[in-house]
């Protein structure tokens, strides 16, 4: 894409993971802002060097979904610059977006200030009760309060979303559906303001027997996808409520049971953000 640099990348992931450390703004909230920070950087020791773990859930699936989905998603529209890329003439993706009619995220939202169309659906969770389900019962969220099932329909170069830059895994993601001969969506390591990547950190998400589900650490890594002309969906999470304990159980179990299928990360959270020694 022959993009200029536009920003110090380290400076803005120190700034941007200061203010998520501090944000308590979710309306179902409960947790005082010092124990929020607590698990916060708790997650951040225990989890930080993890760049990409499948996850201990069992596979995510409904086939009638899939026909109802090609029927019902629409383009995506990039509509102002963010941190993934400063293009806004892109058509990359289709998509349905999901949120409970009169959710929050309609009333936090102003839709000229978000970088991509949106396709929402308020319906979903009547549509596929079964499949809603399964993702409160089986993902350590409290509320899932808005995610998106995308499809790409190009190659997607590699890229960090705007989205957490908290280091810990928390970009949560299901492959749907896949029609590809082999992986097509790949994660790999970054440091800020550097264009190479970590070398051998590259790694196509791998298809397993007993799990669809994934997470990343948006802040290290970055995520692309090639396309090779065959469809996919995947579900990516946008807006939601970690239930902390939950997480921690699901990450200790994952990276337990999936250990040879984890990326890890040989670098330290100062490579990615200016921290003060006494945050240490
Ligand atoms: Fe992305």
């Amino acid at each position: 894409m022959n993009e200029k640099p536009k920003m110090d990348e380290k400076l803005y992931f120190t700034s941007t993971r200061a203010s998520q450390l501090n944000f308590a703004r979710h309306p179902s909230n409960t947790l005082p802002n010092e124990k929020m920070i607590e698990y916060k950087l708790e997650a951040e020791k225990r989890f930080g060097n993890f760049l990409f773990v499948p996850l201990d859930i069992p596979v995510i699936k409904d086939d009638l979904f899939v026909e109802w989905y090609w029927e019902n998603a629409k383009p995506v529209k990039k509509l102002n610059s963010d941190v993934a890329t400063r293009r806004t003439d892109l058509e990359s993706f289709v998509s349905v977006d999901v949120a409970e009619e009169g959710s929050w995220v309609f009333k936090q939202t102003n839709p000229f200030q978000n970088p991509w169309s949106l396709n929402y659906r308020t319906d979903f969770s009547k549509l596929f009760p079964r499949l809603t389900e399964q993702l409160y019962e089986y993902f350590p969220v409290k509320t899932l309060d808005s995610y998106a099932i995308w499809s790409s329909i190009e190659s997607i170069p590699a890229h960090r979303d705007d989205a957490v830059f908290l280091d810990f895994p928390s970009s949560f993601r299901i492959m749907l559906h896949d029609e590809n001969p082999a992986p097509t969506l790949f994660v790999e390591e970054y440091k800020p303001n550097n264009n190479v990547p970590v070398p051998d950190t590259k790694k196509y998400v791998p298809r397993l027997d007993d799990t669809n589900s994934f997470v990343w650490n948006n802040l290290r890594s970055r995520h692309g996808s090639d396309y090779l002309g065959n469809r996919k969906i995947l579900v990516l999470f946008r807006y939601f409520l970690l239930d902390w304990e939950k997480y921690f159980s699901l990450m200790d179990r994952s990276i337990s049971k999936y250990s040879d299928h984890c990326l890890k990360s040989n670098l330290t959270l100062n490579d990615f953000v200016k921290i003060e020694d006494d945050m240490l």
